[in-house]
């Protein structure tokens, strides 16, 4: 196999770490999988910043060894994002989402702080693979996360957890009973999961090809340089795919879903 073993490896050091951030999802995948289910992977994503040394193509770089290759593009105005997604050669791997915040076009006092976080990376670190799950390799202040949610909790959120994986993706269609995105859910909510709301608990329809929906991320705790504070740690995520006009499942992303998806990490 190609890389097989490697590319297993990486995505289970990714989905270890974010079990931390996010202790609800291996609760949800064992409840799932206890009635005799498997819980396959649609995709994981990942969130990064704009500069050229750590940017989504630069992540990006480092997936192309294990078979994957830059598929779809897509821009989020509203939220001074953009993002790529990669897919495997082998269509039962997990596809990669990486979204970056363009810190180009934010405020001077923002960009300050992002670039002097970076500044504490050194070339070696950013160099590695193990970069994708090694958390924040800067000294952060819950003063800073404060500033920076005010203009954007997408990049407060980079700031304060670094690198790691956002969410994980349970693909639906592989669930053999819970294969309905609304009976999921109901699911989800009987055991007292909260969903994100934003745009409906579905994102997407039949038409659409894609239809989502996603955990609210809940509060975990991070060590600032001043003090302790529950900030909102990761998501679990579920999709839904429809086959398109040629037959197979569409393996895309649809800009408005994904729009609202981000708001999953929002405090609210
Ligand atoms: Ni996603």
């Amino acid at each position: 196999m190609f890389q097989q073993n490697k590319l297993s490896r990486l995505l289970y050091a990714l989905w270890s770490d974010f079990c931390v951030l996010n202790p609800q999802a291996q609760f949800i995948k064992n409840s799932l999988e206890s009635p005799g289910e498997q819980v396959i992977n649609d995709h994981l994503a990942l969130r990064t910043f704009s500069l050229p040394e750590i940017s989504a193509e630069a992540l990006a770089a480092k997936w192309l060894p294990y078979g994957y290759e830059i598929e779809g593009e897509y821009a989020f105005n509203s939220k001074n994002l953009t993002a790529l997604h990669l897919r495997h050669f082998d269509v039962g791997m997990p596809k990669i989402f990486i979204s970056q915040f363009i810190v180009q076009s934010a405020s001077v006092g923002l960009q300050k702080i992002i670039t002097r976080a970076l500044a504490q990376l050194g070339p070696d670190k950013i160099a590695q693979e193990s970069l994708l799950y090694s958390g924040r390799g800067w000294q952060a202040s819950f003063t800073d996360y404060r500033d920076l949610c005010d203009e954007s909790e997408y990049a407060a959120w980079v700031y304060a957890h670094g690198f790691r994986a956002n969410h994980f993706t349970v693909f639906i269609n592989k669930l053999k009973k819970m294969n309905d995105i609304r009976d999921l859910n109901r699911f989800l909510k009987d055991r007292k999961h909260q969903l994100n709301t934003s745009g409906g608990e579905v994102k997407g329809s039949p038409a659409a090809l894609l239809e989502q929906s996603s955990t609210q991320a809940v509060l975990v705790p991070v060590r600032f340089s001043d003090g302790v504070y529950e900030i909102p740690g990761g998501y679990y995520e579920f999709a839904k795919r429809y086959p398109a006009r040629d037959g197979k499942l569409f393996q895309g992303f649809v800009t408005e879903s994904a729009d609202r998806i981000f708001e999953s990490t929002y405090s609210g």
